[in-house]
């Protein structure tokens, strides 16, 4: 190992990252050791690792980490379930932070359905759990297969273990369709995790930092008897598959649950409008320390079914339900330095380097600082007293500054103008907030987190190359540009020799890597990491374009902002001038089209299917004006969309079809001097057969 063999001389953020890869590692050769026979480094080298994590956590006991592996024994348990794909995707939701958000999650649904001020909308509310969400299979009745979320399309068949869970029934009781899929969250008791642990501890066992670590621990066991040994608990709350329809609304489907024999949460309500479901939340939340198991917020579902098909989704959430966060737990700590991180996109952030506290169940001693002014708004210096917050999965934030107990010795801190990792003047542009590192693709801080961006899941999803060891194969010099991920598996006798590894490592990864070389176009496109250019983004772009010459192309072409390709990009719904100037700066600049180019040589995206493609409007452009009389505009659109057509705002040369509803103006004008075929609201139903 490359560490020094003094624990003494490091930082807080250091010994944590060590202890982070220690965990790993040690995890890792314990399982080839016990779990799989097959050990790659000697006793010796192993003890040495488990030396080096025992000092570094003599040295600094307030990083333990609770996966440690100084207090496991054997093998940590095989990652070997199925995959398999859902046949109804597991959606995530949007989140509402407050009450606005929930009135505002009202009012665009009664937008989007046209109702009218005085048609109520009721809702189904309910706890929102803070577990693992689980599909369960029943054919004929019988309790079939049990998935995992996974990532939403596909999760692990875990049937083995979720059969040992008592409040899963396995036969359904009274009539069900032949194929039913009940969807729900699988649990642990906050007293049953706390006796967990304490028995698990006792033994020298693994303890879990929280209920819900516990109980995703206790599902993935390859041995479905310690499974059965875990008090894991289940709520059920959605359907995945059906074969035919139970149920007008969603209270009527969780009372055809209970009567099947699930366990449907007890404060489940119906609301008939948002206000009482708002009084619901209020609620749940009073009720919330008392409750047996954790909860993190309320979900509010749209009542009628009807309704939700007509809502639909966006993205990965649907548009007919949203979840109702509690406010985020708060402490107050010692400020005692500030870091600055340089991300993927060369953006330095201040990162608030912290005495640890316990926040919400969780030790903290890192926070962000969001960016240069909010440390001068705020007043913070270093040595300072600080309220810090933490929200769910965000990351924690330094709120404000304890001027009462500031110290004599507070510091000013001054933001660097040059960048820690690369040395590169660090500039920040009028108007902006963040500053960034100039040095692009040679600045190492960059050039790691891109790489980590690129191989990550919803980009290229290499399995086995995770952050860890694009940090390590970067720091060695084996990475440094995308393209270069596909030479590794030129160099399998060359990794064969790391330290842990063998031939068997090297030739999975290069498999891993080789399998890749086929892929959908939209996640090349997010695998860059373009400023702006999200998933979903990503995916209008690779519909639009179908290639990266086509891409590259239009980019070089819409340098010129007056001209059809500026116009042809940001007519695409979503992209609008800024998210256009990032995507056309980054993809005409002469190294990030270099790069592009070498990693061409290595791969071949897949072209993206139209969404419909032999849908009697899929390809064209349709304009709607007017007031519709039987959706809103919005449902329109999204219709349109998922048909294959080009929604767009005005009508030019371009367009193929315009949809006029009452007290069209100007658009319908323009469509008939131009000769642009026009459509009736009727007609445009009749025409796409709805
Ligand atoms: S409904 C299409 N209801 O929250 C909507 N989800 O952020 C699907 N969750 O993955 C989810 N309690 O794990 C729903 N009462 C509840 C829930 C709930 C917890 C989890 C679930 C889901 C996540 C979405």
């Amino acid at each position: 190992m490359a560490e020094h063999d003094d624990v003494t001389g490091l930082t807080d953020l250091e010994a944590s990252a060590e202890l982070a890869r220690l965990a790993e590692e040690i995890t890792r050769h314990n399982t080839l050791y016990h779990g799989e026979d097959a050990p790659e480094i000697s006793d010796a080298a192993f003890d040495a690792l488990v030396k080096r994590n025992a000092q570094l956590e003599a040295a600094f006991p307030h990083l333990v980490r609770a996966d440690t592996p100084s207090k496991k024994v054997g093998a940590a348990p095989k990652s070997g379930f199925t995959k398999q794909a859902h046949r109804v995707p597991m959606l995530s939701l949007g989140n509402a932070f407050d009450d606005d958000d929930a009135h505002e999650f009202d009012a665009r649904i009664r937008r989007f359905l046209s109702l009218a001020d005085e048609e109520p909308v009721a809702y189904s509310v309910e706890p929102k759990i803070d577990g693992l969400s689980i599909n369960l299979r029943y054919e004929n009745g019988r309790f079939t297969q049990a998935v995992t979320r996974g990532d939403g399309q596909e999760g692990e068949d875990v049937t083995a273990n979720v059969s040992t869970i008592r409040d899963i029934p396995e036969k359904l009781a009274g009539d069900a369709p032949d194929v039913v899929e009940v969807r729900g969250e699988i649990f642990i008791n906050k007293a049953d995790f706390i006796a967990l642990n304490e028995k698990q501890a006792a033994a020298g066992e693994k303890v879990f930092a929280n209920p819900r670590n516990a109980a995703a621990g206790s599902l993935r066991q390859k041995d479905s008897s310690i499974t059965a040994s875990r008090p894991l608990k289940f709520f059920a709350y959605a359907s995945g598959e059906i074969a035919e329809s139970v149920a007008e609304t969603h209270s009527g489907y969780l009372a055809q649950l209970s009567a099947w024999g699930f366990v449907v949460n007890p404060m489940s309500a119906l609301c008939p409008t948002m206000d009482d479901a708002l009084l619901q939340y209020r609620r749940i939340g009073e009720a919330r320390a008392e409750l047996d198991y954790d909860i993190d917020g309320v979900v509010y579902k749209v009542d009628r079914h009807d309704w939700q098909a007509r809502l639909g989704q966006v993205s990965r959430s649907p548009r007919w339900a949203i979840a109702h966060k509690f406010p985020a737990e708060k402490a107050t700590t010692v400020l005692e330095g500030i870091d600055i991180q340089v991300g993927r996109t060369g953006a330095l952030t201040p990162v608030a380097r912290l005495k640890p506290v316990t926040v919400g169940g969780v030790v903290v001693s890192n926070a962000t600082l969001h960016n240069e002014d909010y440390i001068i708004e705020k007043g913070i210096k270093i040595g300072d007293h600080v309220t810090i917050q933490r929200a769910g999965d965000v990351i924690p934030q330094v709120l404000d500054v304890v001027l009462d107990k500031r110290p004599d010795h507070a510091e000013d801190f001054t933001f660097p103008d040059t960048c820690p990792a690369c040395g590169n003047p660090a500039r920040r542009p009028e108007g902006e907030a963040v500053r960034r590192c100039t040095g692009e693709l040679s600045c190492p801080a960059q050039a790691v987190e891109r790489l980590k961006h690129f191989v990550s899941r919803d980009a290229f999803d290499i399995e086995g190359l995770g952050a860890k060891l694009v940090e390590e194969l970067h720091r060695d010099g084996l990475l440094t540009a995308p393209a270069d991920i596909f030479t590794l598996p030129e160099k399998t006798a060359l990794l064969a020799e790391r330290e842990g590894w063998g031939a068997l490592s090297a030739d999975n990864l290069a498999d891993a890597i080789n399998q890749r070389r086929q892929i959908d176009l939209d996640r090349v496109i997010y695998g860059l990491g373009i400023r702006q250019i999200g998933q979903a983004t990503a995916k209008l772009l690779a519909r639009h374009y179908l290639n990266v010459d086509n891409l590259l192309n239009a980019a070089d072409a819409a340098r010129d902002f007056d001209g059809d390709a500026w116009d042809d990009l940001t007519r695409i719904d979503q992209i609008g001038d800024s998210v256009a100037g990032d995507l056309v700066r980054f993809l005409t600049d002469a190294a990030n089209i270099t790069a592009i180019r070498d990693l061409l040589s290595h791969i071949t995206p897949i072209e993206p299917e139209a969404v419909e493609e032999d849908s009697p409007v899929s390809g064209k452009t349709v304009v709607f004006t007017g007031t519709l009389a039987r959706m809103s505009r919005a449902e329109a659109k999204a219709r349109a969309e998922s048909l294959g057509a080009k929604v767009a705002g005005s009508v030019s040369a371009k367009t193929h079809l315009v949809v006029v509803g009452a007290d069209a103006g100007s658009k319908a004008r323009k469509a008939q001097e131009l000769g642009v075929e026009i459509l009736t609201e009727d007609e445009w139903l009749a025409l796409i057969g709805g």
